[in-house]
């Protein structure tokens, strides 16, 4: 067989969560993979998967399924705490590997990691998944075929919902690096230095807050100021304290980059979906994860003053809460069902809604 020919693949899935379901479903349904194996410390969560996905194998001790002999590649989607071990005994077996992010929450621990894939050869890939993105996908061919001469700055702004932080630290006590940085920055990170490829950056200067998250043992927010190895400067910072008003987890993102013959600006804030910017009397946040997250937007509207000002949909930006109001009445509900608040179809509808985590 020749490097060019597609493999069979065995693939095996650890941790059954959120993502590692993504994952097997689309494993699934793909058919270079001609076996799948799924392990999970929770019995009930990895078997309903394992139903689910019609998966070969189950086991809720990853060192089992990671020695396998069918098992050509793995994908951890374990908790951020947990990529480690599988991570390493999976090279050690010379399983092809997608880790979902971050490498390691500890900096030691990634770079064991990187060491380890590095001194081996299998191909491994962090599951950074703004990169495959259609509107990332352009600017990265902008930036690098020079068409806004050479990059000389570069701002990024990133805010999200607190409640991925909760849902994150709800996990485990051990929470010393779940911070903005490592668990949901590290998207944002990823996607510049990939756009300034080539740049290394030789110094860092960030201040963090905590007045919020911090007796949860985490921070609220980090701002950084890198300097580049060519003098370029970027300056990235990420807040996930926001309130639970702030629409969903998923990321704002904006990022300018500034040529030396031309600006990209990119607008990757979701602003057509449900905004709401203050956060109402008794919505509370608790590390309860799920369903505060789900049942958090009708709360905002149910307690909506008549003039506080929202976005909604298709109404305006300026539309107030007795707009809201009289357009759901005039589709004889009290409140839009879930799906009305999607935004429609785009042109770039396959672009996907970026990270949620
Ligand atoms: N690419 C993205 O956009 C994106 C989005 C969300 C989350 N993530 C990342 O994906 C990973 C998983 O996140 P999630 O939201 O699915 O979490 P989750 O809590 O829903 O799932 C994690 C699963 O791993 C299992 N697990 C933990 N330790 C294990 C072990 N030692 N062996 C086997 N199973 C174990 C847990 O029981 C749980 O079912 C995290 O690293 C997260 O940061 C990536």
């Amino acid at each position: 067989m020749t490097d060019t020919e597609p493999k069979d693949i065995g693939l095996a899935i650890v941790g059954c969560g959120t993502v590692g379901r993504i994952r097997a479903m689309l494993a699934k349904d793909y058919p270079g993979v001609k076996w799948l194996g799924l392990c999970d410390i929770n019995e009930e969560v990895g078997q309903k998967l394992a139903e689910d996905s019609g998966a070969d194998f189950f086991t809720g001790d990853f060192s089992t399924l990671l020695k396998r002999p069918e098992v050509t590649a793995a994908i951890i989607a374990t908790d951020e705490n947990f990529h480690v071990e599988p991570t390493l005994l999976a090279v050690e077996q010379g399983h092809d590997l997608f880790i979902e992010k971050p490498l390691a929450t500890d900096a030691e621990e990634s770079a064991r990691i990187l060491s380890a894939i590095e001194s081996s050869d299998i191909d491994a890939v962090v599951g950074y998944t703004q990169r495959f993105r259609r509107r990332f996908i352009a600017v990265k061919e902008k930036v690098s075929t020079g068409q806004i001469g050479d990059v000389t700055a570069v701002v990024t702004r990133a805010l999200m919902n607190r409640m991925a932080p909760m849902a994150s630290i709800r996990r485990t006590n051990d929470r010393r690096h779940l911070t903005p940085m490592v668990v949901s920055g590290t998207h944002s990170l990823d996607i510049c230095m990939w756009l300034m490829e080539g740049k290394t950056p030789v110094s860092v200067y960030a201040r963090s807050s905590d007045k919020l998250l911090g007796k949860h043992g985490t921070k609220d927010a980090t701002f950084g100021i890198f300097t580049m190895d060519d003098g370029t400067i970027w300056s990235m910072n990420i807040s996930w304290a926001l309130p639970v008003a702030w629409p969903g987890a998923v990321y704002g993102l904006e990022i300018g980059i500034i040529g030396t013959r031309g600006v990209i600006d990119i607008e990757d804030t979701h602003r057509d979906v449900v905004m709401a910017s203050e956060i109402p009397q008794g919505a509370a946040v608790q590390p309860g994860g799920l369903r505060t997250r789900l049942s958090a937007p009708r709360r905002v509207h149910d307690q909506l003053p008549a003039r506080r000002h929202v976005q909604w949909g298709a109404l305006g930006p300026h539309a107030r809460g007795d707009e809201l109001v009289a357009r759901e009445a005039a589709h004889g509900q009290e409140d839009p069902p879930r799906d009305r608040r999607r935004r429609p179809p785009q042109p770039d509808a396959y672009d996907g809604d970026g990270p949620v985590g």
